[in-house]
Order: C-alpha cells, then structure tokens, then sequence
C-alpha cells in the first residue's frame, strides 16, 4: 500500500486534453465521413472544407503523440491504489474499458494517416504533409477508412461506457474514482 491517491499531475493533463481531443475528432470526423468531400464543398465551400480535413488530420495526429507519452506516464509512474477498493466486476469491467481505449486511441490515428496515405492524399499535420511511408493503392484505402470509421463507433460505445461509469462513482458512489482523475483537488 500507499499513500498516493491520485494519478501523477501529467497524467492528469494528459486524460483531460485527450479527452477534449477525441471529442473534436469524432465531431469532425463524423462530419467529413457524413457528408463526404463534395457535399463539404457544396455547403461550406473549398478553403473552409480542406482546412476541416487538415484540422482533423493535424488533430488526429497530436493525439498520436500525446497518447505516446500518456502510455509513457501510465507506465512509468505508480498507479493510486482504489479507496475504498473495487468490487470484481467494476474492477473487470472498467480495466477491460480502459485497455480497449487505449488501444482505439493509438489505432483509430494510425487507420487514418494510413487510410489517407494509400488513398494519394497528403498527411497533413499543421503547415507540414507528412513524408509517405506506403505506396497509393486505393483498394486498401478504402478497407482501412471502412475500419476508421468501425473503430470510432467503438470509440463512441466505449466511451459511452467510460463516462457512465465515471459518473456513477461520481454522483451514486460517491467514492474517490473521480478525484484520481481530477485536477483540482
Ligand atoms: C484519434 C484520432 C482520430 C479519430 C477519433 C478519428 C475519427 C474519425 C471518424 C469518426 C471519422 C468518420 C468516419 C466515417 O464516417 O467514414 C473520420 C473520418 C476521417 N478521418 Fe479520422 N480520426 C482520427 C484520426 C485521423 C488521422 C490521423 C487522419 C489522417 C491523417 C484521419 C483522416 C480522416 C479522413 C480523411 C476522414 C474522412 C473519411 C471519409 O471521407 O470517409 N483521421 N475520422
Ligand atoms: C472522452 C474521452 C475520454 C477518454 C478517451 C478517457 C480515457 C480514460 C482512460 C484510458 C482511463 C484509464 C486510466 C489511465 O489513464 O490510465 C481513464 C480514467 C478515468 N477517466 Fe476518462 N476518458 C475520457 C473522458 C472522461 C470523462 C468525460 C470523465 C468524467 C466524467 C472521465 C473520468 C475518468 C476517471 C474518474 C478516471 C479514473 C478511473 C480509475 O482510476 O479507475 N473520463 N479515462
């Protein structure tokens, strides 16, 4: 046992601005798959529908590398042990939850730069298009978006579940789940 009972303060910030990311991403990714590039353009015209596509790209990306270095700090950094502690089905439930977000978050980045690679279009992240490190082959574009998109309907399930969960220990629980995560006390 110890006495820590939260997660170190750069995690924290990390779960937070993750948090706040994948919201924009999914808002914009469903956008762009909803309507598709054409009608992007038909209803809010070129220059804002191509800055819409980098901002996603750009996003998507930045979560890639805060998600390196969240990996970094869940890893390396002792995790707060439960107080009181969990039963065995929260504690089956919510690990097996956060295990598959973490694995969404770095594959759904890498589904998409890769889907957006083999499709012949540019990676944009910021001012910069990212070298490509696959050749154009359209065939295996358009399996790796239908897999992009598979994997954000995970995302929204699990996440779902996640603030669910969250918010029971939070409002019905009243234990200190919530205050692990918190940044304010
Ligand atoms: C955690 C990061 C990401 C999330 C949560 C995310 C989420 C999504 C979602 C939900 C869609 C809609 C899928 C559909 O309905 O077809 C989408 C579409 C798209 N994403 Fe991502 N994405 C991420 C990262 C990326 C990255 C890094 C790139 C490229 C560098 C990318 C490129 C695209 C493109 C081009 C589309 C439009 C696909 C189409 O028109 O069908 N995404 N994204
Ligand atoms: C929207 C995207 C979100 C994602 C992807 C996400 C992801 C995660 C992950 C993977 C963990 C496991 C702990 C770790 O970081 O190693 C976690 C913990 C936690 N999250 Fe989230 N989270 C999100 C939103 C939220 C929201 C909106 C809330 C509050 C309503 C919340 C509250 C918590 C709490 C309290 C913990 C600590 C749980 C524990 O230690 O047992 N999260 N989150």
């Amino acid at each position: 046992m110890h006495e820590l009972d939260h997660y170190i303060y750069p995690h924290r910030v990390l779960h937070w601005l993750v948090a706040l990311g994948v919201l924009f991403s999914l808002a914009s990714g469903l956008t762009l798959g909803f309507l598709g590039f054409e009608r992007a353009v038909a209803l809010i015209g070129e220059t804002l529908t191509n800055a819409l596509y980098t901002a996603h790209k750009t996003l998507g990306i930045t979560l890639l590398l805060l998600m390196t270095l969240r990996i970094i700090t869940r890893l390396a950094f002792v995790v707060p042990d439960h107080d009181p502690p969990l039963n065995t089905f929260e504690r089956l439930v919510s690990t097996s939850v956060h295990h598959l977000l973490y694995l969404a978050l770095v594959v759904m980045p890498m589904l998409g730069a890769l889907a957006t690679a083999t499709g012949g279009f540019p990676v944009q992240f910021f001012y910069w298009t990212l070298p490509s490190v696959v050749g154009e082959n359209k065939a295996l574009s358009e399996t790796l978006f239908l897999w992009h998109e598979r994997v954000g309907w995970l995302l929204i399930v699990l996440i779902t579940l996640h603030v669910i969960g969250a918010l029971y220990h939070w409002w019905i629980k009243r234990d200190n789940v919530m205050k692990r995560m918190s940044l304010f006390d």
